[in-house]
């Protein structure tokens, strides 16, 4: 078997969210999209449910609600994308999710939907105080809710708005977006219309604005242990969950000058000793990083040389020596993170650990004593 792996600490997971939790004494609707950012929505949707670690779950998109669904989870799930026709209005209803208004299109089929299905819907407003993404303006929002006030089969149980620079320390951008928002839910407030569930804070609002926790809070990438920018003080302490691991699978000596890899971009510039192994670019191993990354082996960090190629990298572990089957960590919790390569690749960690491929099989562990029956 390949020993490339990508490892999950479920424990960190419970960690995070708990001290998410302690930290912003609000809900907390958990970002579980993108297959939990590449660590695995349904393993980590029923353990978060089985823990009680959030209250609600996101999701991009229907699909990804219906696969948490089909693992048994019956959390509250919001779809924060977009309802694209009728089937989509049924598939709401059969796998009880919670869809995002983010303009009237809709209406007409949820209620079509509801009647059928012959309960009310629960429904989020979506408004765009500055994304410039998805939503109603302000104005269009209270016209909205104002006519659904009036339709028994919607209920309105949320409202939110999503922020672009709140992972920008010290920003003016946030405070102008909070302050349209709280103007909205007042005004609301003013019309007698309940909006259940406010809610605006993704992580890097969590870490930096703290006038954003309202009913609940909604973080991704902080639940997976990494922090959204690399110019935000580590105030929260969370521990990465991830970790993607190989072996080397092959060694040889090398004269001084010699080529390597494609392009033969790397010349030893010694008598050295290259390892191979098994991680490339088709397992999420960007080819960027060709000659830029490093891997730890035992605690000792080795340069990533020569062109990472689809299947295999190589690196250079000069007069070091390592048997075949000697772990490598190309990132993990501790030294080089996923923040790590994500700064190399001039990314987000979110890039990378979304981008890990379907190939390389996920393990999970979980040292958790299991709960009593
Ligand atoms: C609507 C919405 N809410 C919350 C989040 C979570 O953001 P973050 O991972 O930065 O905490 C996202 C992710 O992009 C999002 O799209």
């Amino acid at each position: 078997m390949r020993p490339t792996r990508v490892e999950i600490d479920l424990c960190a997971i419970k960690g995070n969210l708990e001290a998410i939790r302690a930290w912003t004494k609000t809900k907390v609707m958990m970002a579980i999209k993108a297959d939990a950012y590449g660590h695995g929505a349904q393993v980590v949707g029923r353990f978060v449910q089985e823990h009680r670690l959030a209250d609600m779950l996101g999701v991009s998109c229907i699909e990804e609600g219906i696969h948490l669904r089909e693992a048994g989870i019956s959390l509250p799930i919001l779809v924060f994308g977009l309802i694209n026709n009728r089937d989509d209005c049924d598939t709401i209803f059969s796998h009880r999710l919670t869809p995002t208004l983010v303009d009237r299109a809709p209406v007409k089929d949820l209620v079509a939907a509801a009647r059928k299905w012959n309960r009310p819907v629960p429904v989020h407003l979506k408004t765009d105080t500055g994304m410039g993404r998805l939503g109603l303006t302000p104005d269009e929002s209270i016209a909205l809710a104002r006519d659904i006030a009036e339709v028994p089969e919607i209920r309105i149980s949320g409202i939110y708005t999503h922020f672009p620079v709140s992972d920008v320390p010290g920003h003016p951008f946030t405070p102008v977006q909070i302050a349209a928002f709280t103007d909205l839910i007042d005004r609301l407030k003013t019309h007698g219309i309940s909006t259940g569930s406010r809610h605006c804070a993704n992580s890097g609002a969590i870490l930096n604005h703290e006038g954003t926790y309202l009913d609940m809070v909604r973080p991704g990438i902080l639940c997976y242990g990494l922090y959204p920018s690399p110019e935000i003080p580590k105030t929260l302490k969370v521990v990465p969950a991830m970790a993607l691991k190989t072996a080397i699978i092959f060694t040889k000596r090398v004269k001084k000058g010699t080529g390597l890899s494609y392009g033969l971009t790397y010349r030893a510039p010694k008598d050295t000793c290259i390892a191979t192994i098994p991680i490339g670019y088709a397992d999420g191993f960007p080819r960027s990083l060709s000659n830029i990354a490093r891997v730890t082996i035992q605690g000792k960090t080795y340069p990533v040389v020569g062109r990472i190629c689809m299947d295999q990298s190589l690196i250079d572990l000069g007069d070091d020596l390592y048997p075949v089957g000697q772990e490598v960590t190309v990132f993990g919790r501790e030294g080089i993170t996923a923040e790590t390569l994500a700064s190399w690749n001039n990314t987000i960690p979110y890039e990378i650990t979304c981008n890990m491929s379907r190939r390389v099989p996920r393990t999970y562990s979980n040292d958790i004593p299991a709960s009593r029956p």
